[in-house]
């Protein structure tokens, strides 16, 4: 077993290594986060963790394993909690594997890094964190701005608690409050900026309320397809106008936000009858982040929801209709169901994203105000714009 000196010198060594991997990605350029990354030891934020041993089970590490700073300073998420359950990680380490639905996770680095840059604060600047998770994000903005400055709030108690007592042990004393985030944290406002680390299907008007004129809030969108890490710029009120950034996030909701996709529903798909045509279009181009047809996808397939399995992706929407795309030696299929065809309308969005220049996600900005929220494409006020309903 590695004593403690040996752990925080390895764990220096991946940090540094971690940090330059984020800078040589584009994804860290203020020197100020760069010393936060380098700095916080995010393995006292995880101390234990689920990896994944298949897409819906996970086995459990802890620090007495010897892959566990490896894994700790992987640019990976690390998921922490299961089922909103904390007896989770004792089961899996006992039984070997467990299944279930991740509720709280220490994200991807690198998607911290994107989006603690699109703060872009200032020295002396008050900062409210949506998520607190395992606390290490909050460590990150304690170091950039004084943990005076910062507040975290999350939705399980239980987790705050942990949080507030790992920041403590590494000298940091924010505001950390047990609280549905979704209400933003009044008592602190008003805010510079509002980083949320969960996602949302549509923008709190309480956090643009209780950010200043001028002030920034950035989140991700909770959308099935194409979801949208997005930067808004405070008005006077709780209003704003900002843009969807290039990179891409994708988090886990807020709680109230979940979407879950019946599993029965998904086998009864995968085998249902019908006739299959062929398409050009695969799985790869419609429902993977890396596709720039993705988001736009999104937009003009509201409340569809992508199922990746094996190889067949399903596409599924509330009213009963359905598609199912499958690819086998070079040639690209499609069966469909349900009261519409769900595959036809995401052939002509296609035709209509090439017909527009092939938009990419930085094209697209939103609109918030207490009248209603709007994504658009180049302009606000232009021919092309797309409601953000609460819950798709
Ligand atoms: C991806 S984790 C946050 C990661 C965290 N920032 C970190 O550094 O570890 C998302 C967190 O959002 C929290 N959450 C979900 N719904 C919430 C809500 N309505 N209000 C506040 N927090 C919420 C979850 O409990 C979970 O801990």
């Amino acid at each position: 077993m590695a004593t403690k000196g040996e752990v925080e010198s390895t764990a220096r060594r991946y940090r540094g290594r971690l940090v330059r991997a984020l800078e040589r990605d584009g994804l860290l350029a203020d020197p100020r986060w760069r010393a936060a990354f380098a700095d916080v030891p995010r393995h006292e934020f995880l101390p234990r963790f689920f990896q994944p041993a298949t897409p819906s089970a996970w086995t459990a590490t802890d620090c007495t394993d010897d892959d566990w700073l490896a894994q700790v300073y992987a640019n990976r998420v690390l998921v922490t909690q299961l089922d909103g359950d904390p007896e989770r990680w004792t089961a899996a380490r006992e039984r070997g594997q467990v299944r279930g639905v991740p509720t709280s996770s220490s994200s991807m680095p690198a998607i911290m890094a994107v989006m603690l840059e699109a703060l872009d604060t200032a020295d002396g600047d008050r900062v409210l964190e949506i998520g607190t998770g395992t606390g290490y994000n909050a460590a990150l903005l304690c170091h950039r701005l004084g943990a005076g400055q910062v507040s975290t709030v999350d939705i399980d108690a239980g987790l705050v608690a942990v949080a507030t007592e790992r920041l403590a042990a590494i000298g940091y004393r924010p505001t950390c409050v047990a609280t549905d985030g979704a209400k933003g944290y009044l008592p602190n406002a008003p805010y510079a900026r509002v980083v949320c680390t969960c996602a949302v299907s549509a923008v709190p008007l309480h956090w643009l309320a209780q950010t200043r004129p001028g002030g920034v809030v950035v989140t991700t969108l909770n959308r099935p397809l194409g979801a949208g890490l997005v930067r808004i710029e405070v008005g006077d009120g709780p209003a704003g106008q900002g843009r969807v950034l290039a990179d891409d996030g994708r988090f886990m909701p807020l709680r109230a936000h979940r979407r879950l996709v019946d599993e029965r529903l998904v086998s009864t798909l995968r085998a249902a009858p019908g006739p299959a045509r062929d398409t050009e279009l695969t799985a790869a181009t419609v429902a993977s982040p890396a596709s720039p047809f993705e988001f736009f996808a999104g937009l003009a397939l509201p409340g569809v929801v992508p199922v990746s399995t094996e190889d067949v992706l399903l596409l599924i929407h509330r009213d009963g209709s359905w598609a199912r795309q499958h690819s086998a030696s070079g040639r690209h299929t499609v069966t469909q169901g349900g009261p519409r065809r769900i595959w036809d309308e995401v052939e002509r969005a296609y035709d209509q994203w090439r017909g527009l220049g092939r938009p990419r996600r930085c094209r697209f900005g939103i609109t918030v105000a207490p009248a209603g929220q709007e994504l658009w494409l180049d302009r606000p006020d232009g021919p092309h714009r797309w409601p953000v309903s609460p819950i798709e």
